[in-house]
């Protein structure tokens, strides 16, 4: 039975600067107070999460003094020691800052692109410290407009000598900590380095350590650029990369939404829910890591609205989880996965030990197999199938 109460075993966690944002956006400005990080903690908690994330910079601010520094990650420390909240991953912000305006590890300044490498080396340390085990790197400025201000392949180059120097690192300190690249097509930047989860993961197998490199892929950034999540997410798992995940809500082809996780595109967070709870083996998890909301509560809240809204992202994990497991074990559903041979995908195609002569020389792969039979017939019943997930999804059955 799936429960609508969260525990830590969900593993939710949040982002300091998602239910942290003021709503700032390039309209307008802030329309909420900052929030200090004790009370997101200690919010975060009551409402049945089991993480905090942050970037260097939400917790102290850029160019704070030692002291300054100190005194945040001791406030930090406290208020997960008092609430048992922990800290599952950390990132840098290589992007706020005019420094980076033409991006960090790739910028064409190597004075910029050194002093990227040296604040990602510090954050690293205290990642360590924090006990984090994931270290998301979104490069949301490693990027450019214009094709002739950047040279890709050179770009891709340094973006690789920064990735694997972090990955020596990490080694010879015997940090536990695994590195988790997060794509995104565009925004800030006209066309954003490593787009999509694909051309992320054909970049890791370029890596010193790629056994150390995976993803951190994010709902709205793969449905931005038109692309499934779900299938992206089940080629992360199928190459072992997905390290982590950032779920929101995106509605199509537009700018960075960033809503609550389900308010978009709701089919596809259904099937993704599906997925990573129920698509292990024996019908387990197939991803055991946080179940992290990378979203923005609306400029139009106000802290009550903020909270609402946090809460509204483990409400519809649960519901979809809750949904998934009913169409799971409904007996018409497993009848219609039949009909429509879904299981069928898992038999290999040759026989064991068959090669390509024994395929050539089978009479019934060819020369007998009756192809035309597919003509006004044999159809497979997908729709009969989508309409039953639709309907579990609707709490129709
Ligand atoms: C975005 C990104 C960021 C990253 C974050 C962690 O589009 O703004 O999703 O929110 O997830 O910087 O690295
Ligand atoms: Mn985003
Ligand atoms: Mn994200």
């Amino acid at each position: 039975m799936t429960s609508l109460t969260p525990t830590r075993d969900d593993k939710f966690s949040f982002g300091l600067w998602t239910i942290g944002w003021t709503a700032a956006d390039p309209f307008g400005s802030a329309t909420r107070a900052p929030l200090d990080v004790v009370e997101a903690v200690e919010k975060l908690n009551e409402i049945g999460a089991y993480g905090l994330t942050f970037h260097d910079d939400d917790l102290f601010a850029f160019g704070s003094t030692d002291a300054e520094r100190q005194k945040q990650i001791d406030r930090l420390k406290q208020a997960l020691a008092d609430t048992g909240v922990i800290v599952p991953m950390m990132t840098t912000n290589l992007f706020s800052h005019p420094v980076f305006k033409d991006g960090a590890f790739t910028s064409n300044d190597r004075g910029v692109r050194r002093f990227a490498l040296r604040k990602t080396l510090r954050n690293l340390d205290l990642a360590a410290e924090m006990g984090a085990k994931t270290f998301v790197m979104w490069g949301g400025r490693e990027g450019a407009e214009y094709d002739a201000a950047k040279d890709v392949r050179g770009a891709l180059e340094r973006y690789r000598e920064g990735v694997n120097m972090l990955s020596q690192y990490v080694i010879d300190k015997g940090y536990d900590i695994r590195f988790a690249i997060e794509p995104k097509p565009n925004e800030p930047r006209g066309d954003i380095l490593l787009p999509t989860v694909g051309h992320a993961m054909a970049f890791i197998a370029t890596l010193e350590h790629p056994e150390l490199v995976g993803l951190n892929p994010e709902t709205g950034h793969e449905q931005m650029a038109g692309l499934n999540f779900t299938a992206g997410i089940a080629q992360a798992l199928e190459h072992g990369k997905l390290f982590h995940i950032d779920l929101n809500g995106q509605r199509g082809i537009k700018y960075d939404q960033d809503l609550v996780f389900g308010h978009g595109d709701l089919a596809n967070a259904f099937s993704l829910v599906d997925l990573i709870e129920f698509g292990g083996p024996k019908g387990g998890r197939a991803y055991d890591g946080p179940r992290h909301f990378d979203y923005k509560p609306s400029r139009t809240e106000d802290y009550d609205g903020v909270w609402e809204s946090a809460r509204a992202n483990i409400r519809m994990y649960l519901l979809l989880k809750e949904r998934a497991a009913a169409f799971r074990a409904d007996p018409e559903v497993q009848a219609a996965l039949k009909a429509a041979r879904v299981a069928e995908i898992n038999e290999t195609t040759l026989g064991k030990g068959e090669t390509y002569q024994d395929l050539l020389a089978d009479k019934s792969a060819y020369e007998n197999f009756d192809a035309e039979s597919y003509y006004n017939g044999r159809g497979f019943g997908f729709v009969r199938l989508n309409q039953l997930a639709t309907e579990h999804l609707m709490g129709a059955r």
